[in-house]
């Protein structure tokens, strides 16, 4: 008994953490947390390992299709991976493997600033592995993200279910190619990303002897957490910064549809929040403040707490002005002075947002 304890003991570090905080990604729109993290938060940014030149780039030839033996299925992929073997102890003294897995963008932005690895690598004599997610950055099937994201049956491969089977993959190929037999794999994500590694902790626990999720909301599913439950949130914090703003923002919404009934009352709610386009609707800037106060909850850092910054104007203009003039000072506060504020900001058709978009509608419809 007494034996198997020693080696092991590193291991009290990790578990799985079920955390379903603010942090949990607003689910129908918004996964990527790394925009704003590194737009939003100078300390973060700045504290950020900016690069790490110990990661060396490789690619493994991935198949397409874990689950079928369809001639299909053969077809493979290039999927990058990133490897940092400055702190590693090697195969011959069983050091870990510190795995992690990227989410919905590209794995070299996560590598850039999630410093945990690092942080911890050179006490355990890690290794340290970034894993790219099937169809996004340079880990693309079909050639291109254009032919990838054509149709259904080119988009079929793209769901979790592939991506964690992809992710034991490319994991035994390092373990085969280090000869690392007995070292142990610790795997690691934010986010989607966590909730992959508690995933794969769960199904492929020969693999991953344990997985550490950062706010990952592993349980956000129809019929298993209250589907309020991000909204609920979100409004909970805006309440505990300030009551007064939370009931600004609460009539806002209704006195938005109001003057946008009014003749030309678009244009006026255009030129009141100075819109880049005119609104065709009023739910074009509905849509975008419930993505700037969502945002801003989802990434309330202590350091900036942007819901305190918007409250903090939303409030200070209550005495200079009407509803809207105060949400139009929130927004001004948030996104600074600008020349024109562009309702689709939280909608332009990157490759995560493309991609995300399409993987809620999977993963969320099991
Ligand atoms: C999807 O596109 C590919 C490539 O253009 C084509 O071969 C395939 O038949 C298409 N599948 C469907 C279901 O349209
Ligand atoms: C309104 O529609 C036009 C034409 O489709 C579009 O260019 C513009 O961006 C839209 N306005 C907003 C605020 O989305």
């Amino acid at each position: 008994m007494g034996s198997v304890l020693p080696s092991f003991q590193w291991l009290s570090l990790f578990f799985l953490i079920i955390s379903v905080n603010v942090c949990a990604f607003k689910i129908p729109r918004l996964g990527t947390w790394q925009r704003s993290t590194k737009e939003r938060d100078p300390e973060i940014s700045s504290s950020l390992h900016l690069s790490d030149d110990d990661l060396k780039t490789f690619y493994y030839t991935q198949r397409l299709d874990h689950f079928n033996y369809r001639p299909d299925s053969y077809h493979t992929f290039q999927q990058r991976y990133m490897v940092n073997f400055k702190y590693w102890g090697g195969a011959k003294s069983s050091a870990p493997i510190f795995a992690f897995f990227g989410a919905e963008g590209p794995v070299d932005e996560d590598a850039k600033y999630i410093g945990f690895l690092r942080d911890n690598a050179p006490q355990f004599n890690a290794l340290i592995v970034f894993i790219e997610h099937r169809y996004y950055g340079k880990s693309i099937p079909f050639g291109s993200s254009e032919e990838a994201m054509r149709n259904a049956s080119t988009r079929g491969y793209f769901n979790s279910a592939q991506a964690i089977a992809d992710y034991a993959a490319v994991l035994l190929h390092i373990k085969k190619t280090l000869s690392a037999q007995n070292s142990p794999i610790i795997v690691i994500g934010g986010s989607y990303g966590g909730m992959l590694a508690s995933w794969f902790r769960l199904k492929y626990p020969h693999i991953a002897l344990g997985a550490l999720a950062s706010s990952a909301p592993i349980l956000y599913f129809n019929g298993i957490a209250p589907q309020a439950g991000y909204y609920y949130i979100v409004t909970k914090d805006f309440k505990e910064t300030s009551e007064s703003c939370y009931q600004t923002i609460r009539k806002s919404w209704s006195e938005i549809d109001r003057v946008a009934k009014k003749p030309n009352g678009l244009s006026i709610l255009s030129k009141r929040f100075k819109t880049c386009d005119k609104l065709n609707k009023s739910f074009d800037l509905k849509d975008y403040l419930d993505s700037l106060y969502t945002d801003a909850a989802q990434y309330n850092y202590p350091s900036e707490h942007p819901v305190k910054i918007v409250c903090g104007a939303i409030d200070a203009a209550a005495k200079k002005t009407d509803i809207l003039g105060q949400i139009f000072e929130g927004v001004v506060a948030y996104k600074q002075h600008r020349s024109c504020y562009d309702m689709n900001e939280y909608n332009h058709p990157t490759e995560s947002f493309l991609g995300w978009r399409w993987q809620v509608n999977v993963i969320w419809s099991y």
